[in-house]
């Protein structure tokens, strides 16, 4: 082999829609340009790509993570970063805030920017159980009836920490962080993709709270329309972690959803994850989101990035 032959990447899709496995890269090396822009080019057509058998450390996730992207800090609120690493967030089955992520959500849409995207690497995993699920939410777009997307392109919704069954309502530490120091923000129901121009429905249980401008009813009714339509079959995959996996989320087209079997196991799961800072999202008519309490979740160099 010559230095100027290279070994494409081998990109399997996993389904119609969401998901591909990417082999054929060792990312214990640093990426080339090349790779990088055909990896970026798969997580945006696939919306989560995966890789197996990338038995990598901190600082290596982290190397990668920046060639794709600015990392935040942890986490809004909880990020339980492993020393040295302020960027990474550290999410165990055995966490004591009673967070397992078994909802369908999209990472923190309750700041006006949320991150662009998500890379989760595993970090203790059992045989089995403790899957990911993803959804692709250009897809559930693409495919509602014309006058439902008629409907939906009009509207605005709020998004919160707590989300559309108000989880947070309670007395735990985490909840306390979070109604101290709120984050809040009105993002379109429909927003436009900022790399690939597709529609996106932008909606999702884990942070939405209601649909603005209508009655509480409404907003109810209508927001359960578009959870399942969000969370239909079709749209899905599921991710089956093994030691040295790797899965990394377009979080602007994306939802996923922790099943939450692993707490029923005795053995824990620990996963590390490290967002992407995000833009703020623009809607079909080219309004931005509204900030409605808190601060940009932005790269973690900055001073807003500090963990708080
Ligand atoms: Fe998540």
């Amino acid at each position: 082999m010559t230095v100027l032959e290279r070994t494409r990447l081998d990109i399997r899709p996993l389904s119609v829609f969401t998901g591909a496995e990417i082999h054929g890269v060792d990312l214990r090396e640093p990426l080339d340009d090349e790779t990088t822009a055909e990896i970026r080019a798969a997580l945006l057509r696939w919306k989560v790509i995966f890789f197996r058998d990338q038995h990598i450390n901190h600082a290596q996730h982290l190397a990668f993570a920046r060639r794709f992207g600015k990392p935040t800090a942890a986490h809004p609120y909880d990020g339980h970063p492993p020393e040295g690493y302020p960027q990474i967030r550290t999410i165990s089955s055995k966490s004591t805030t009673g967070r397992r992520g078994d909802r369908w959500h999209t990472d923190v849409t309750g700041v006006i920017n949320p991150p662009a995207g998500s890379i989760l690497r595993a970090g203790q995993v059992p045989p089995y159980g403790g899957d990911t699920l993803f959804t692709n939410l250009a897809a559930a777009y693409a495919h509602l009836s014309t006058p439902l997307r008629t409907l939906v392109d009009g509207l605005w919704a709020r998004h919160q920490f707590g989300g559309y069954n108000g989880d947070l309502d309670n007395a735990t530490v985490y909840a306390q962080k979070v109604r101290s120091n709120p984050n809040a923000a009105d993002h379109a129901v429909v927003r436009v993709h900022p790399e690939t121009g597709e529609r996106v429905l932008f909606v999702n249980p884990g942070f939405t709270r209601r649909i603005n401008d209508v009655a509480e009813s409404e907003s109810r009714h209508l927001l359960n329309l578009l959870f399942e339509e969000i969370s239909r079959p079709e749209y899905q995959v599921r991710f089956r972690w093994a030691p040295g996996s790797l899965a990394f989320w377009d979080n602007r087209a994306s939802a996923h959803q922790g099943p939450g079997d692993f707490a029923y196991l005795d053995t824990e799961r620990v996963l590390y994850r490290i967002t992407l800072e995000g833009d703020v999202p623009v809607g079909i008519d080219g309004r931005p989101s509204r900030l409605i309490a808190g601060q940009p979740f932005t790269a973690f160099d900055t001073p807003a990035g500090a963990p708080q």
